[in-house]
């Protein structure tokens, strides 16, 4: 594709810069202030049919699949139904139990990925109801799947996903937010979740006012031979993705875990040399959060952290501002694709076309 960069070096950081307008399209038109939920036209599940549902299967690949990690959290905690995201790569080959009860929703920016599309295909073939959150109006998987939501970011050329991943997060929290508002969501609760959903995009603006300030930390942290991403819950699969966003583009070795887990074995790993980036939200896990950042500074491991509040433990904190505890994993992740996006440029890679990489998969 070859549309205008308007002005920015790469794509990735033009579409970076447009997330708060993406955003912004994403919601527009879709909220109900009348009943605390939302429209999604191209659903096509009513609302008897979404009391039914007992169990929701996210199938996606790479940033997709993470993309659905936070829309599962979201539709569990908002409408309160059992939801977990699985690469759409592994279910396929699994021989999948197909319960008629469970909704299945293939997630894609391109639309076009193969394993995705595979797996919705079987699905449909053992006669499961199968929604798509997809990017690319008319794509195969769009028209392959029996409704869905449109995430409305506009073009994606860059191979690396940021826009995209934040979009989808916000179309999974309106899904969730909808299913919720049908079954046990209170209207109060729904209202909440709208005006945290409003205030996004200029608080996105905001955190990508922190550009110089990530700059600076991304040469910081650029002769790092790898690097470790933290988090919990919500805060996980956010560091999931900053993980993935950082190897794919500056090709430093990078991995993600719970900061649960970080005790059962990789602590091991922690010295001076592998700096740490923890997502460290005003949440109900924040001393816990902080603990683990304890046990990383007695073993002297170089910490970043992404916080709502300075941590004294942190060699450095971006700030990014709250929003509701629900919403804040679309906030976070935001700075990390900057501090790739820098780490990238300051190494010298060609950030739009890392090697080895496709924009979309579509062969297995
Ligand atoms: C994103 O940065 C990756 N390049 C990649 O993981 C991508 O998300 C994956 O291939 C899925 O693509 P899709 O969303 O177009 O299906």
């Amino acid at each position: 594709a070859s549309y205008d960069m308007g002005g920015h070096d790469t794509y990735m950081h033009k579409e970076i810069s447009e997330q708060p307008d993406a955003v912004d399209r994403v919601l527009r038109g879709r909220i109900d202030d009348r009943f605390s939920t939302v429209h999604l036209g191209g659903l096509n599940l009513d609302a008897r049919e979404a009391r039914g549902i007992r169990r929701v299967k996210i199938l996606g690949c790479g940033t997709s699949y993470h993309a659905g990690l936070i829309g599962a959290g979201l539709i569990e905690s908002l409408a309160r139904i059992p939801a977990d995201s699985e690469p759409a790569s592994e279910f396929r080959y699994r021989n999948p139990v197909v319960d008629p009860d469970t909704l299945y929703i293939a997630v894609s920016q391109s639309g076009e990925t193969y394993d995705v599309l595979a797996a919705v295909q079987e699905l449909k073939r053992k006669g499961a109801r199968v929604l798509g959150v997809v990017n690319v109006v008319g794509s195969a998987i769009a028209r392959e799947t029996d409704g869905g939501v449109y995430v409305h970011a506009g073009p994606e050329v860059c191979v690396v996903s940021t826009k995209c991943f934040t979009n989808t997060v916000v179309a999974f929290a309106l899904l969730a937010l909808h299913l919720g508002r049908i079954r046990d969501l209170s209207v109060a609760d729904g209202k909440r979740i709208i005006e945290g959903l409003r205030r996004l995009p200029s608080q996105i603006s905001e955190v990508l006012e922190s550009e110089d300030e990530i700059k600076k930390l991304a040469a910081e942290y650029a002769d790092a031979k790898s690097m470790m991403f933290i988090g919990r819950v919500r805060g996980y699969p956010v560091a999931l993705e900053a993980s993935l966003k950082l190897k794919e583009i500056s090709y430093i070795h990078a991995e993600a875990y719970p900061a649960s887990e970080l005790k059962h074995g990789p602590l091991a790993l922690i010295e001076p040399a592998l700096p740490t980036v923890a997502i460290v939200p005003d949440d109900e896990l924040l001393e816990k959060n902080r603990a683990a950042l304890e046990e990383i500074k007695a073993r002297s491991g170089r910490i970043l952290a992404v916080a709502h509040q300075e941590q004294e433990k942190a060699d450095h904190t971006i700030l990014v501002p709250k929003n509701e505890d629900e919403l804040d994993p679309i906030l976070m992740g935001i700075p990390l694709q900057l501090l790739a996006y820098h780490t990238a440029l300051a190494l010298g890679r060609d950030i739009d076309k890392p090697r080895n990489l496709a924009k979309s998969v579509t062969v297995e």
